[in-house]
């Protein structure tokens, strides 16, 4: 089994079904760590109950990204994590971790990448613009992480309809209901089996 590091900034829904995948759906790693990027994140509270090393490193804590950067690969490295999971999570990556970490990071964003997605999309944002747009389909992606935010290879795609009365609410629930929380624990299956394919090459 491969270690995976979780990193959140929100509520953790998604961390939530990751850690109740584990041993069902997600067979081939274990949540051996959870990164929050700051300390009011509810997802802390999650890894506690769940029993996962967990901690904050926020990026107001470091004078620069470097450092912040520096702080977040020592906890990476410290838990020898071979994969991470981005999973609501607010903060910048930095190139220096995509490398650490080629094609072994993935991250969750609600809607069907390329629609509504980089600079300024995120939570009930990327909802707002499906609904102000008038799609009449939206879901989740989950891609690869790279240089170019939301550009990663797409892993995996789910479609959820939108219905004539939703709010950027509603449909943040439905999207999160019908396709997220069963999407990130089969793409971190996926991609964590493959790792370990590699591993023991
Ligand atoms: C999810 O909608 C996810 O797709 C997005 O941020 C939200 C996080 O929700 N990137 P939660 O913290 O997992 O509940």
């Amino acid at each position: 089994m491969i270690n995976i590091a979780v990193l959140v900034s929100g509520g953790g829904t998604n961390l939530q079904a990751l850690i109740d995948a584990q041993g069902t759906t997600l067979q081939h790693g274990r949540i051996a760590l959870v990164i929050a990027s700051n300390e009011n994140a509810y997802a802390l509270q999650r890894a506690q109950n769940a029993n996962i090393d967990h901690c904050v490193v926020s990026r107001k804590y470091f004078q620069d990204q470097e450092e912040f950067t520096n702080a977040l690969l020592k906890q990476l490295q410290e838990h020898n994590i071979d994969m991470i999971v981005l999973a609501g999570y607010l903060s910048v990556i930095d190139e220096k971790i995509i490398h650490a970490y080629p094609d072994r990071i993935i991250n969750i964003h609600p809607s069907l990448i390329p629609s509504f997605c980089g600079k300024g999309y995120y939570g009930l944002k990327v909802h707002q613009a499906a609904l102000a747009y008038g799609v009449k389909v939206t879901g989740a992606t989950i891609h690869y992480v790279n240089e170019i935010m939301d550009g990663g290879k797409i892993i995996l795609q789910k479609a959820v309809e939108i219905l004539p009365d939703d709010t950027p609410e509603i449909l943040q629930q439905r999207v999160m209901k019908e396709a997220e929380w069963i999407l990130l624990p089969k793409a971190t299956e996926m991609i964590a089996k493959q790792i370990e394919q590699e591993k023991t090459k």
